[in-house]
């Protein structure tokens, strides 16, 4: 269903709230990674040209003491925003009260103003994560507009997105929120086929719904990573050392039964005798011996999964294929990553923040189409649930 944009909206002398997920990486007040930031910009910039006044949430980790807003203050991420926006931006120490309605008052046209994170008040009974309705009602009091460009938080129903949408007559979308909705709905609803997912990561459970909801679907489903060796135990393989979650054999052997030659697993792969990068490992085909556990899919798997890759028309990727962080198992990530890179003819997503990272580690990100910002929010999209933060958001 098409949603309410910014761009719908007049924000000419409007305070327009805007929930964003600036939750990024920050270590001693560093940002380790500001792509979450740096998405954000076209709807800020878009108020800004429009000369509304926008004033900024989010939430950053999470807050359970008081020690841990040291950490968890969003100051850093307002500078750094205002390095990107190459304007001042506004920092107000404070998730409510006189400083922040002074602040908000005093805006002018074109100004950019940031909010202290909004998990502050998780420390009063968790106002911010169970969605307290006086919070959801005081946040929609500070402004006239809402725009919600939090597709990285659209998993949580709390205070911040799904609280202030419902006090204000209607919340629109952030140009990022529309960019997400539409790359990962048209994946999952209407993909041109052939529609190949590719799943890895080390658990099968973590994918279970996203599997479930694609074996309809998707024409092919790769899978890699240590979720596969559940599967291989499921088929009466040999497992060895590998990872292998017992209680989820039984699913996995429904999922082969339903799921049939879509689903394709490795046929050979790296093992290794201990979890290192420096452990004695060589590639062996099907059964995994004992004393050793498979880190990587092997070189006949790649060629295969490429194979499959070469006339898919939709791809989505979510989870490594190998222990990619470790230079003798990230082949199988690498490849895979790569042969997705060079489809020239096909709309390619990747989701989920490990596989986000495998294709920044691997330089193969510029060739994707697009890269979600969210981890959750993007496995709970692919596996057909809605999302309460897009739920909230005004259909047209
Ligand atoms: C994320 O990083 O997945 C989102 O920002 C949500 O964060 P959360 O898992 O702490 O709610």
């Amino acid at each position: 269903m098409a949603k309410l944009i910014v761009s719908d909206l007049d924000v000419k002398d409007k305070k327009v709230l805007v929930r964003v997920d600036f939750n990024v990486p920050i270590k001693n007040g560093v940002i380790g990674d500001d792509n979450r930031i740096v998405a954000a910009l076209p709807t800020i910039q878009y108020i800004i040209d429009n000369n509304g006044k926008a004033i900024l949430f989010s939430h950053l980790g999470r807050v359970k003491t008081e020690e841990d807003k040291k950490e968890l203050s969003l100051r850093p991420v307002a500078e750094r925003l205002s390095e990107l926006l190459k304007k001042p931006v506004t920092f107000v120490p404070a998730t409510r009260g006189k400083e922040l309605e002074d602040a908000i008052n005093n805006m002018k046209d074109g100004d950019v103003l940031v909010v202290e994170n909004t998990r502050f008040e998780d420390l009063d009974g968790k106002k911010e994560s169970k969605n307290d309705p006086e919070l959801g009602k005081y946040w929609a009091s500070l402004g006239d507009l809402y725009v919600n460009d939090a597709f990285g938080t659209a998993h949580r129903s709390h205070a911040s997105n799904v609280g202030i949408s419902s006090n204000m007559p209607q919340a629109a979308a952030g140009f990022l929120m529309e960019k997400e909705i539409k790359f990962l709905g048209d994946a999952v609803e209407n993909p041109k086929h052939p529609f190949v997912a590719i799943l890895g990561g080390a658990k099968v459970s973590d994918k279970i719904g996203v599997i479930s909801n694609l074996i309809e679907k998707a024409d092919k489903i790769l899978v890699g990573g240590g979720m596969t060796y559940t599967f291989y135990a499921a088929k009466g393989l040999s497992i060895g050392k590998s990872l292998v979650e017992t209680d989820k054999i039984d699913l996995a052997k429904q999922i082969i039964a339903e799921a049939g030659d879509k689903l394709v697993l490795p046929v050979d792969n790296v093992v290794a005798t201990e979890f290192s990068n420096d452990a004695p490992h060589k590639v062996v085909e099907g059964d995994i011996p004992d004393g050793y556990m498979a880190l990587d899919i092997g070189p006949k798997s790649v060629a295969e999964f490429k194979d499959v890759l070469k006339t898919a028309k939709t791809v989505v990727w979510n989870g490594p294929m190998g222990v990619f962080e470790m230079p003798n198992y990230a082949k199988g990530t690498l490849e895979v990553g790569e042969a997705l890179g060079d489809l020239t003819d096909a709309t390619t997503i990747i989701g989920g923040g490990d596989s986000t990272a495998a294709a920044k580690q691997l330089g193969i990100a510029p060739k994707i189409t697009h890269i979600s910002t969210g981890g959750g929010a993007s496995l709970e999209y692919l596996e057909g649930k809605e999302l309460p933060g897009i739920a909230a958001i005004t259909n047209k």
